[in-house]
């Protein structure tokens, strides 16, 4: 009698883990999907951050120390704003695990720095990125091709580099992370408006006047709502659809002026703004469900969890097997049970 059911409830006793496991979504387990997720940032986790206090004392301050050696006079004069390095930001930034000694010369380590130090030309991106297989899914040889033919480089007779939209102490990746739209957006629209807004920024790297950002887009209706919504890459850069993040920045009349580029069914954000997500999403869930998950509307049945899908595959299997082993036993008991 006790064996007519007993491997059956062996099996709903593994079950019952596993329904917990369904239950709760485990997301621990679930977040090891994205290794990049795993990565926490901050300065608790660089192991060189008590190293860089040595430069953050003054760089890090809006007032820096001056000792006089001679008569131990301390005197505190303003850091520049161009030299001021936000600490929270730096190590919120991509290159957060970095010593400034990493691309920075040592002899920075004195001051005054010495006069030779302004003459040591910086890292470029590509001298640490470029052809290494770790990077490649971000493409910057190709993007270093495309930065070459943009009107900010040969406007500027080549001094514009990757750092001046790139600032070496703040750049985050924005678009391919998935975040909000709207962040992406914003975010994205000041490493332009940094500068373009900036007159004295602006006149670092160019001896003609910026023009006025807000006016020179009056035609478009909406500018507040347009610019939270659309990035200026958007407009002004030719799409290059193997890249994520289009380089070549084309000259103001090559610009996108017409409504329907993005007020129709095949816009162009398409292929620009809302491309990652349109292709991370259907790589996932297919063609139908990436326009839902993309508007970011709540839709049964189109969640985000792979193991809750493996998890319910595995449950299916697993309750069949139940079923199965339990009606061969009750066969094969009930039949012994008749012979007796
Ligand atoms: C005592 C304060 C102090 C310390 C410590 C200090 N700096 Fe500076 N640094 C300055 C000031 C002030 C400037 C602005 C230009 C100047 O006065 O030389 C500057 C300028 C710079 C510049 C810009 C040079 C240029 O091209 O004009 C760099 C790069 C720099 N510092 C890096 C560092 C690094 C890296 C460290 C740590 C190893 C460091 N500094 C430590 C005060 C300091
Ligand atoms: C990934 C490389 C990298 C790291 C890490 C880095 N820097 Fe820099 N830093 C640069 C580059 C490149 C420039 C020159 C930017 C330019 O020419 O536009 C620069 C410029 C500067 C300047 C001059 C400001 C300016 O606008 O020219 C200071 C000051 C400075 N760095 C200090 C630091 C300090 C302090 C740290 C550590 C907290 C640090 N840097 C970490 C790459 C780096
Ligand atoms: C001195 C070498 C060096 C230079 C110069 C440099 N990088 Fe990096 N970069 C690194 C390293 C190393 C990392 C990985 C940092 C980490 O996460 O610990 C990194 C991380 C990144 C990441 C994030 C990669 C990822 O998948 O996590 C991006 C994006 C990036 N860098 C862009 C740039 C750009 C753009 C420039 C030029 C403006 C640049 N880097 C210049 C060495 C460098
Ligand atoms: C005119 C400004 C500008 C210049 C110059 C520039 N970039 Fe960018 N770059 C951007 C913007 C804006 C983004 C979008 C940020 C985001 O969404 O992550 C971006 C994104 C990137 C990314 C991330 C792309 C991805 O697939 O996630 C890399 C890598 C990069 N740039 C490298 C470079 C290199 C290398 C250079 C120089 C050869 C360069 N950039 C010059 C503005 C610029
Ligand atoms: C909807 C598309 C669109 C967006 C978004 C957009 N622009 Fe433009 N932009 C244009 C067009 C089109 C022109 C040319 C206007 C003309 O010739 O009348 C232009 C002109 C410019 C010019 C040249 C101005 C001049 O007078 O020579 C600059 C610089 C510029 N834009 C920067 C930006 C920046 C920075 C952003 C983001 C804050 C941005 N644009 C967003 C379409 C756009
Ligand atoms: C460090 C300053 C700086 C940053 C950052 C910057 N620009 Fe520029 N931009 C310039 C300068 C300088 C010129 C060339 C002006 C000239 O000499 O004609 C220019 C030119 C342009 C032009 C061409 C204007 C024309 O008359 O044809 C456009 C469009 C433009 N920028 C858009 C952008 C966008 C979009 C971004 C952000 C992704 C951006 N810029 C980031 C400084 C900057
Ligand atoms: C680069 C792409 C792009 C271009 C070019 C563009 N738009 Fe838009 N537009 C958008 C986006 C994105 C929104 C925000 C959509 C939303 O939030 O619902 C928007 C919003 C609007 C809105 C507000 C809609 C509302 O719900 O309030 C109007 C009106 C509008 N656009 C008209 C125009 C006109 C007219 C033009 C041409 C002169 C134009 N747009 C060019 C992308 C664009």
């Amino acid at each position: 009698m006790k064996l007519k059911t007993g491997p059956g409830y062996l099996i709903l006793l593994l079950l019952v883990p596993l329904l917990f496991l369904y239950a709760f979504n485990l997301p621990v387990v679930q977040e090891a999907d994205d290794p990049q997720e795993l990565i926490v940032k901050g300065a608790e986790n660089n192991p060189f951050s008590e190293e860089n206090e040595t430069c953050l004392r003054c760089h890090g301050e809006q007032k820096y120390e001056l000792t006089d050696p001679v008569t131990g006079m301390v005197v505190r004069r303003p850091m520049s704003g161009s030299y001021y390095i936000d600490r929270d930001v730096f190590y919120q930034s991509v290159h957060w695990s970095f010593a400034c000694l990493d691309c920075h010369l040592a002899d920075y380590g004195e001051y005054p720095h010495a006069l030779s130090l302004r003459f040591e030309p910086p890292y470029n991106c590509l001298d640490c990125h470029g052809y290494d297989e770790t990077y490649a899914r971000y493409k910057f040889e190709d993007i270093e091709t495309e930065h070459l033919k943009s009107a900010h480089y040969t406007q500027t007779n080549g001094e514009f580099s990757c750092w001046n939209c790139h600032n070496p102490h703040s750049y985050q990746v924005l678009a391919r992370e998935g975040k909000d739209i709207f962040e992406v957006v914003r975010n994205s629209n000041n490493m332009c408006l940094v500068c373009h807004g900036d007159p004295f920024k602006f006149g670092l790297v160019s001896d003609i006047e910026p023009t006025e950002i807000i006016s020179t887009h009056n035609w478009l209706p909406n500018q507040r709502l347009h610019f939270k919504a659309v990035r200026c890459i958007d407009c002004h850069t030719e799409i290059n659809d193997s890249l994520l993040v289009s380089h070549n920045m084309r000259p103001a009349e090559e610009a996108v002026k017409g409504c329907v580029s993005c007020h129709s069914s095949n816009s162009i954000l398409m292929g620009t703004l809302y491309k990652y997500e349109a292709k991370e999403s259907r790589r996932e869930y297919g063609f139908v469900n990436s326009a839902i998950i993309r508007n970011n509307s709540y839709v049964i049945g189109a969640n985000r969890s792979k193991l809750m899908n493996y998890g319910s595959l595995l449950i299916f299997g697993l309750t069949l097997g139940a079923v199965l082993v339990h009606t061969f036993f009750r066969i094969r008991f009930s039949k012994k049970h008749h012979n007796e």
